[in-house]
Formats: structure tokens, sequence, C-alpha cells
């Protein structure tokens, strides 16, 4: 059945959406090597515990508020707000996450034009344009902005289908692909020689980390990220969601299956550097850290598919698909959030309001792009490692002390009535309102003063 606002036409096609909104380059880049940097194991641990206890629980909170009120995170928030006060502040929180949702994509679609321009190198490779390969990989304004404008226009057409035709039919194409190419790749990773020694430094715990401020600040920041919380996307994928679903059971398979696939990307990713450390690839920073960030991706790893001789062309080429369609999936939910604003409060047609907010992303990610050095870690701050959680806070907020505490429990009742004889029952409710925010509060806190 669908509706004038679109619906998912059935749970696997929520599932598949949520979850491909979920992992994204957060799972597959950011969570290995979070892992790398802070304890291993001692990481890997901490982030189960807090993304079933403190994220899973936000993101309850942010589905049960989108089902309910069926609208945007602008709307939704005042809808469930009582007084004139609560109704102002939920309308600026809404604009808020609409706004860094916005400006999340405009970073993202840079990084994921990254990953496409280095998915087309080895085609060029075979075809002897070693020319062009090297403006591939090369960083460059050009470079950047060509790839970025064309990751945007793949988001972009996905958005304007619509939710069935579009994010629903895309991600149920695109996730099994995507995992179906990460086993591929795992398995394929684990023959090579080295490969045990990167899975120990990823399994084996450092205890001595466990209770470090940092790792549990940054085991915070990946897990919010990585559930996609607090910008509205989960909320929007909630409205689309019909009133029998048993919700609670939603989001904890959306939860596992992002969880899960960090995890197996842990797999893919630490044992490579190490293999990649045999072929004689430095792997290690001049600090003694293990090389994270942009270039254990960019160089790394394609200097170890470089090293692997014919068989690194269809390597790689594997690899870079996966982050391009991880990345995919995650970008069409964080554009329906601008999206379903414009479309349900300024009544502007759904491909004239994606396209148009489209183009206003790409503008933002031109600046980003040409002010490169200035502009970019400043956005990713400002957005995943500030907004987010405050944002996450606020939901929580709303969901348990401002929204009239019946209604929400009629929600959670709404699709699964024997709901009543749960433990979700008896500790979400309490637990959002009162150990959430506080946790939340204090892990924020922490982190900034860091
Ligand atoms: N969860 C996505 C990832 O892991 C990123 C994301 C953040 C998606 C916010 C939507 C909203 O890459």
């Amino acid at each position: 059945m669908s509706s004038p606002r679109g619906q998912f036409s059935s749970k696997t096609g929520f599932i598949l959406a949520a979850s491909g909104s979920a992992v994204g380059l957060g799972n597959i880049w950011g969570f290995p090597t979070n892992a790398a940097e802070n304890g291993g194991g001692a990481f890997v641990l901490i982030y189960f515990v807090l993304a079933f206890c403190l994220a899973y629980p936000a993101l309850m909170a942010e589905l049960i508020i989108g089902r309910h009120t069926r609208s945007n995170m602008v709307s939704a928030l005042q809808k469930i707000s009582t007084g004139e006060m609560a109704r102002k502040v939920g309308k600026y929180t809404g604009f808020f996450g609409v706004i860094i949702a916005t400006l999340i994509l405009s970073f993202y679609s840079i990084v994921a034009g990254w990953m496409l321009a280095f998915l087309l190198e080895p085609l060029s490779t075979i075809t002897g344009l070693s020319e062009v390969s090297d403006w591939l990989t090369e960083f460059g304004n050009t470079r950047n902005l060509i790839f970025s404008a064309v990751f945007m226009i793949f988001t972009t057409a996905v958005i304007s289908a619509g939710v069935e035709q579009g994010i629903e039919k895309w991600s149920c194409r695109l996730m099994p692909s995507m995992l179906l190419l990460m086993v591929c790749l795992i398995v394929y990773v684990m023959f090579q020689e080295g490969a045990l020694t990167g899975l120990k430094v990823y399994l084996l715990p450092d205890f001595r980390q466990i209770g470090d401020p940092q790792l549990i600040a940054s085991a915070m920041g990946q897990a919010f990220f990585s559930l996609s919380l607090g910008v509205g996307t989960m909320l929007i994928y909630g409205s689309y969601l019909g009133p029998d679903e048993n919700l609670p059971a939603m989001g904890a398979i959306v939860t596992l299956v992002d969880s899960s696939i960090a995890f197996l990307a842990g797999l893919l990713v630490l044992p490579a550097l190490f293999v990649a450390q045999q072929q004689g690839v430095t792997i290690y920073s001049e600090a003694g850290n293990l090389i994270a960030g942009p270039d254990l991706i960019f160089q790394t790893l394609p200097a170890l598919f470089h090293g692997m001789g014919a068989i690194g062309i269809p390597v790689g080429l594997v690899f870079f698909c996966l982050m391009t369609i991880a990345a995919l999936t995650s970008s069409i939910s964080m554009l329906e959030v601008p999206v379903s604003y414009t479309i349900e409060n300024h009544r502007i047609g759904r491909p004239t309001s994606a396209w148009l907010i489209g183009t206003i992303i790409f503008i933002f990610s031109g600046f980003i792009v040409l002010n490169f050095d200035t502009l970019f870690n400043f956005t990713v701050t400002l957005t995943t490692e500030y907004s987010q959680p405050l944002l996450g806070l606020m939901l929580c907020i709303f969901a348990t002390w401002v929204w009239h505490r019946d209604k929400m429990l009629a929600e959670i009742r709404s699709g699964y009535p024997q709901v009543e004889q749960s433990l979700f029952w008896k500790i979400w409710p309490s637990y959002v309102r009162f150990c959430c925010p506080a946790l939340i509060l204090l892990m924020f806190v922490q982190g900034v003063l860091n």
C-alpha cells in the first residue's frame, strides 16, 4: 500500500533502508581505525556496550516519535509538544537537525567522491591510461569537485524517485551486494600472510585502556554517527513505517546489523593493513601509531592492492565499490531529511525539492573543497562530535519529558501489544528519561574537556 507521503512496503524494506543508512563509511572506515587507535578489542567491547545501552535507546526515541507524528523532524517535535515554549524549542531543534544533516552530507559526498575516483582507477590502469590514473588518485580541486558532483547526482536521483521506488528499492539492491562483496574480500584477505597479526591487534583487548575517557568518548561518537542518530534520519525513516510494525524489534535488528557490519569491517581492514606490512608498506606513523585517517584508505590499502600484482586490480575495484555502495545508502538517508522537510512544510514537489537541495548541498561541498584545510575538519568535528550527541540528547528529552507519557507508551504498543510484558517496556521509558541524557552529557563534557 502506498500512502501519499510514502511508506515502506515491507519490514525487510525498512530494515534494509535503515541499516543502509546506518552502515556507511563510519562502519567500514571509522570503526576499524578507531579500534586500531584505541586499544583494539577494548574499543570493540566498549563500542558494543554503548551501541546497545545508549545508541539503541536513542534510536528507539527517534523511531517512536517519527512513526507517531508521521512527519519530518521540524514538525514532529512541534507535534509532540504541548506548551508554546516547548513547541518553539521543538521547531528550532528540528531545524538544527535538518541543517546538521545537510552539513554532514556536504562533507560526506566529498569523501564518497574520492571512493568513486579510486573505484575508476583500476579501470584506467587496465586500459593503460596512466595519466588518468594519476589524476584520479591525486588530491586536487577539479577531481574533488567532479566526483562529489557525480556522487550527489546518484544520491539525488534515488531520493527524487521517492520512498518506495527510490530509498527502499535501492537499499534492497545495494545492501545485499555490499555484504557479499565484503565477505568475499574478508575471505581473500584472511588467507594472505600477515592477516593473523592484524586479527590479533583487532581482537585482543588491551584492558588497560578500557576506562580511558578518550576511548569512551570515541566509542560514543562512533556509535552515534554509525546509527545515524540525532539529525532526524531515523525519525523520518520511522515515519514511513506502518502502525502494525513492532518498533522495539525493528530498532534492535537495525542496531545488530549495524554493529555486526562494523565488526566485519574490522575483520577486513586491520588484517589487510598487516598484509600490506608484509609486503613492505609502512603501516605505522612516525609517532608509532597505526596509520588511520585518509592515508589508510587512500595510500596504504591502494599500495597493498598494487603490490598484489594482477589480482590487486579486481580486489581494489571490489573494495572501492563496497565503499561507494556503503556511502550511497547512507547519503540518501541524509538527503531525505531536508527534502522531506521542504516537501511537507513548503509544499514543493519531491523531484524539485530533491534536485534543489541536492544542488545547494553540492555548493556547500564546493566551498569545503575550495577551502579544504580550514573547512573540512571543522565541519566534521562540528557536526559529528558536537552536534550529533547534543541533538540525540534533545530527542531523548523530547520523547520522555516533553511528550505526553501515555501517548508515547501507546505508540510503542502499536504493532506489538505484548510489549507490556517485556523488559523493554519496564526499562526503556525511565532509562531514556534519566540515564541516557545524563550519560550522553557526561561523555560529551568529558570529550570536550579532552
Ligand atoms: N551512519 C552513517 C555511517 O556510518 C553516517 C550517517 C550519519 C548517516 C548521519 C546518516 C546520518 O557512515
